[in-house]
Protein backbone atom coordinates (compact mmCIF):
# COMPACT_ATOMS: atom_id res chain seq x y z
CA UNK A 1 0.00 0.00 0.00
CA UNK A 2 1.52 3.47 -0.95
CA UNK A 3 1.92 5.69 1.72
CA UNK A 4 -0.82 8.04 0.00
CA UNK A 5 -3.68 5.22 -0.05
CA UNK A 6 -2.74 4.50 4.01
CA UNK A 7 -3.24 8.26 4.49
CA UNK A 8 -6.14 8.09 2.48
CA UNK A 9 -7.88 5.72 4.47
CA UNK A 10 -6.65 7.11 7.69
CA UNK A 11 -8.60 9.96 6.78
CA UNK A 12 -11.20 8.54 5.63
CA UNK A 13 -11.50 6.96 8.92
CA UNK A 14 -10.97 10.27 11.10
CA UNK A 15 -14.22 11.72 9.25
CA UNK A 16 -16.22 8.43 9.32
CA UNK A 17 -15.35 8.49 13.07
CA UNK A 18 -16.37 11.86 13.53
CA UNK A 19 -19.34 11.07 11.71
CA UNK A 20 -20.56 9.01 13.72
CA UNK A 21 -19.69 10.48 16.94
CA UNK A 22 -22.15 13.61 16.05
CA UNK A 23 -24.58 11.47 14.64
CA UNK A 24 -24.59 9.56 18.09
CA UNK A 25 -24.97 13.18 19.88
CA UNK A 26 -27.60 14.14 17.52
CA UNK A 27 -29.95 11.29 18.36
CA UNK A 28 -29.79 11.80 21.94
CA UNK A 29 -32.37 13.84 23.05
CA UNK A 30 -31.50 17.36 23.84
CA UNK A 31 -35.34 17.89 25.55
CA UNK A 32 -34.09 15.12 27.51
CA UNK A 33 -30.75 16.53 28.29
CA UNK A 34 -32.16 20.03 29.07
CA UNK A 35 -34.86 17.93 31.50
CA UNK A 36 -31.53 15.93 33.44
CA UNK A 37 -29.81 19.66 34.13
CA UNK A 38 -32.82 21.83 34.91
CA UNK A 39 -32.39 23.62 38.39
CA UNK A 40 -33.58 21.05 41.18
CA UNK A 41 -36.22 24.19 41.90
CA UNK A 42 -37.26 27.47 41.16
CA UNK A 43 -38.57 30.19 43.47
CA UNK A 44 -41.92 31.49 42.18
CA UNK A 45 -43.02 34.13 44.37
CA UNK A 46 -46.68 35.42 44.86
CA UNK A 47 -47.37 37.91 41.58
CA UNK A 48 -44.49 36.81 39.74
CA UNK A 49 -45.69 34.43 36.60
CA UNK A 50 -44.42 31.36 37.12
CA UNK A 51 -44.89 29.35 33.89
CA UNK A 52 -48.19 30.35 33.55
CA UNK A 53 -49.39 28.81 37.19
CA UNK A 54 -49.83 30.86 40.34
CA UNK A 55 -47.40 30.05 42.49
CA UNK A 56 -49.26 28.02 45.08
CA UNK A 57 -50.21 25.67 42.59
CA UNK A 58 -47.07 25.19 41.25
CA UNK A 59 -46.33 24.52 44.83
CA UNK A 60 -49.13 21.34 44.43
CA UNK A 61 -52.17 22.35 44.92
CA UNK A 62 -53.28 23.84 48.06
CA UNK A 63 -51.82 23.06 51.67
CA UNK A 64 -54.51 22.37 54.52
CA UNK A 65 -55.14 24.99 57.03
CA UNK A 66 -52.92 22.31 59.25
CA UNK A 67 -50.25 22.26 57.02
CA UNK A 68 -49.88 25.40 57.02
CA UNK A 69 -50.13 25.94 60.79
CA UNK A 70 -47.67 23.43 61.54
CA UNK A 71 -44.96 25.05 58.55
CA UNK A 72 -45.42 28.52 59.45
CA UNK A 73 -47.66 29.28 62.11
CA UNK A 74 -46.69 26.86 64.97
CA UNK A 75 -43.60 28.86 65.88
CA UNK A 76 -45.35 31.83 67.77
CA UNK A 77 -48.81 30.38 67.88
CA UNK A 78 -48.56 27.16 70.00
CA UNK A 79 -46.84 28.51 72.67
CA UNK A 80 -48.09 32.21 72.17
CA UNK A 81 -44.83 33.74 71.68
CA UNK A 82 -44.83 37.63 71.80
CA UNK A 83 -48.58 37.52 73.00
CA UNK A 84 -49.44 35.37 69.38
CA UNK A 85 -52.88 34.07 70.56
CA UNK A 86 -52.35 30.95 71.68
CA UNK A 87 -53.35 27.63 69.54
CA UNK A 88 -56.31 25.51 71.39
CA UNK A 89 -57.09 28.07 74.02
CA UNK A 90 -59.63 30.86 74.54
CA UNK A 91 -57.68 33.53 73.05
CA UNK A 92 -58.84 32.06 69.39
CA UNK A 93 -62.32 32.56 70.89
CA UNK A 94 -61.68 36.58 71.48
CA UNK A 95 -59.68 36.98 68.38
CA UNK A 96 -63.22 35.02 66.53
CA UNK A 97 -64.86 38.31 67.69
CA UNK A 98 -63.33 40.50 65.34
CA UNK A 99 -64.78 38.57 62.24
CA UNK A 100 -62.94 35.95 59.99
CA UNK A 101 -62.34 38.76 57.09
CA UNK A 102 -60.51 41.31 59.82
CA UNK A 103 -58.15 38.09 61.17
CA UNK A 104 -57.00 37.27 57.30
CA UNK A 105 -56.62 40.73 56.59
CA UNK A 106 -54.61 41.52 59.21
CA UNK A 107 -52.87 37.88 59.19
CA UNK A 108 -51.84 38.82 55.54
CA UNK A 109 -50.59 42.52 55.86
CA UNK A 110 -49.23 41.76 59.37
CA UNK A 111 -50.22 43.29 62.94
CA UNK A 112 -47.94 44.67 65.61
CA UNK A 113 -45.76 41.73 66.29
CA UNK A 114 -47.39 39.69 63.82
CA UNK A 115 -45.81 39.47 60.68
CA UNK A 116 -47.20 39.66 57.32
CA UNK A 117 -48.37 36.18 56.22
CA UNK A 118 -47.04 34.95 59.22
CA UNK A 119 -43.56 34.71 57.24
CA UNK A 120 -45.17 32.62 54.58
CA UNK A 121 -44.48 34.65 51.63
CA UNK A 122 -45.47 31.63 49.59
CA UNK A 123 -49.13 30.77 51.11
CA UNK A 124 -51.95 31.98 48.97
CA UNK A 125 -54.68 33.78 50.62
CA UNK A 126 -56.88 31.16 50.87
CA UNK A 127 -53.78 29.07 52.63
CA UNK A 128 -53.30 31.83 55.18
CA UNK A 129 -57.48 31.45 55.44
CA UNK A 130 -57.39 27.33 56.40
CA UNK A 131 -54.90 27.89 58.62
CA UNK A 132 -56.64 30.61 60.69
CA UNK A 133 -59.85 28.63 60.44
CA UNK A 134 -58.10 25.35 62.07
CA UNK A 135 -56.26 27.73 65.00
CA UNK A 136 -59.93 29.48 65.53
CA UNK A 137 -61.41 25.34 65.61
CA UNK A 138 -58.61 24.78 67.89
CA UNK A 139 -60.49 27.11 70.80
CA UNK A 140 -63.74 24.84 70.36
C1 LIG B 1 -43.19 35.53 64.48
C2 LIG B 1 -44.31 35.04 65.21
C3 LIG B 1 -45.60 34.74 64.46
C4 LIG B 1 -45.79 33.88 63.41
C5 LIG B 1 -44.76 33.02 62.71
C6 LIG B 1 -47.20 33.94 63.09
N1 LIG B 1 -47.84 34.80 63.92
FE1 LIG B 1 -49.81 35.30 63.87
N2 LIG B 1 -49.54 36.54 65.44
C7 LIG B 1 -48.34 36.78 66.09
C8 LIG B 1 -48.54 37.76 67.14
C9 LIG B 1 -47.49 38.27 68.09
C10 LIG B 1 -49.91 38.09 67.12
C11 LIG B 1 -50.64 39.07 67.99
C12 LIG B 1 -50.68 40.42 67.27
C13 LIG B 1 -51.48 41.43 68.04
O1 LIG B 1 -52.71 41.29 68.07
O2 LIG B 1 -50.88 42.34 68.62
C14 LIG B 1 -50.50 37.32 66.04
C15 LIG B 1 -51.84 37.39 65.67
C16 LIG B 1 -52.40 36.68 64.66
C17 LIG B 1 -53.78 36.78 64.27
C18 LIG B 1 -54.84 37.66 64.91
C19 LIG B 1 -54.89 38.98 64.19
C20 LIG B 1 -55.93 39.89 64.77
O3 LIG B 1 -56.39 40.76 64.03
O4 LIG B 1 -56.26 39.76 65.94
C21 LIG B 1 -53.97 35.95 63.22
C22 LIG B 1 -55.26 35.71 62.46
C23 LIG B 1 -52.70 35.31 62.95
N3 LIG B 1 -51.76 35.78 63.84
C24 LIG B 1 -52.49 34.40 61.96
C25 LIG B 1 -51.27 33.80 61.70
C26 LIG B 1 -51.07 32.84 60.68
C27 LIG B 1 -52.16 32.35 59.75
C28 LIG B 1 -49.76 32.48 60.70
C29 LIG B 1 -49.04 31.48 59.83
C30 LIG B 1 -49.27 31.56 58.42
C31 LIG B 1 -49.14 33.24 61.76
N4 LIG B 1 -50.08 34.03 62.34
C32 LIG B 1 -47.79 33.19 62.09
C33 LIG B 1 -47.13 36.21 65.80
C34 LIG B 1 -46.89 35.31 64.78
Amino acid sequence: MSKFAAKAISALFAVALGFLATSTMANTDNDAIAERIKPVGSVCVEGDDCGGAAAPAAAGGARSGADVYSASCAACHASGVLDAPKFGTSDWAERANKGLDTLVSNAINGINAMPPRGTCASCSDDEIKASIEHMLDSAK
